[in-house]
């Protein structure tokens, strides 16, 4: 694909699944790649798995550290002079029920897997703005459409980012800057292990679900063909459930109701 030759791409949650894969596949297109991460031993892992290291420059950040990610933006603009992408990809799950969950946790994911969105793009947009390009990509989830038992502060922090980068991507498309929201379904990598429980814990468990999960390989071609077509939203994954999740919430919101209650957490 040659959308993406001599691109500058910025990646958050590079060390890992998503990130760590679409790292792989745009460096074999030829871009130029910021990956950011906390851990700095599997960014450097990525790197030397990816082409033409050269390319490839490691910015480390901690998107709960609000008060870091001003210069962060600034390291990541200056490690090759501009950025054309940025993909919003690093983030936490959650295993627990409403009623299991701390205040804490509910913030905390809230804090990662939104505001620190908020946080970098208001911290780049004067850069697109000022180039007259640029394009966010937002790793959001088919949970962002849909709600089901056990994941209140995730669903809740991907639902916001819907609403947020719709206006977004209203307010600056005559500015020639793009916003494409990634809706995944299961995709298998360490997300659920990762996952945080009720009372802060790490979840530890994979789970069906995501041990049938889509390959993740193949989920990273899906984005970048989404990214290239500019398409304003794209659900990413196999046809399985979560597809028909989406559609069916569409058309007959109260039957997803029911099948939502149904769902049988893993
Ligand atoms: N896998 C799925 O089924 C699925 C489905 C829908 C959406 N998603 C979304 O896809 C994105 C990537 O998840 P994944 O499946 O690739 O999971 P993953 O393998 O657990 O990767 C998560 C990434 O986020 C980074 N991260 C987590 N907390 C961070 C923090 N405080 N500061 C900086 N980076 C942080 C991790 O890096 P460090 O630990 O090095 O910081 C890691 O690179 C997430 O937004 C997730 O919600 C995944």
């Amino acid at each position: 694909m040659q959308y993406f030759k001599n691109k500058v791409v910025w990646i958050t949650g590079a060390s890992s699944g998503i990130g760590e894969a679409l790292a792989l596949a745009l460096s074999a297109e030829g871009a130029l790649l910021i990956l950011s991460s906390r851990r700095i031993d599997e960014l450097e892992r990525v790197k030397r798995a990816c082409i033409n290291q050269g390319n490839i420059k490691i910015v480390t950040l901690d998107l709960l550290d609000t008060p870091s990610l001003l210069n962060k933006t600034s390291e990541a603009i200056t490690a090759f002079g501009h950025i054309d992408i940025m993909v919003h990809n690093g983030g936490i799950s959650q295993r627990s029920y409403v009623a299991e969950t701390s205040m804490a946790v509910q913030r905390k994911v809230m804090e990662i897997d939104y505001f620190s969105y908020v946080e970098l793009t208001n911290h780049l947009l004067p850069h697109f703005i000022q180039r007259k390009s640029g394009h966010f990509v937002v790793i959001s989830s088919v949970m962002g459409k849909i709600g089901t038992p056990m994941r209140s502060a995730y669903a809740a922090a991907k639902h916001a980012l819907h609403g947020f980068f719709d206006c977004l991507r209203a307010e600056v498309f005559d500015k020639n800057i793009q916003v494409t929201i990634i809706t995944p379904g299961y995709i298998r990598t360490n997300v659920a292990l990762n996952a945080v429980k009720g009372d802060g814990s790490r979840n530890a468990v994979t789970g069906k679900d995501i041990e049938n999960g889509f390959p993740v390989d193949k989920a990273a071609a899906q984005i970048l063909k989404a990214i290239a077509a500019g398409k304003f939203e794209a659900f990413v994954g196999r046809n399985g459930k979560e597809k028909l999740a989406l559609i069916v919430n569409r058309f007959a919101p109260n039957l997803l109701h029911k099948m939502a209650r149904k769902q049988i957490p893993r």
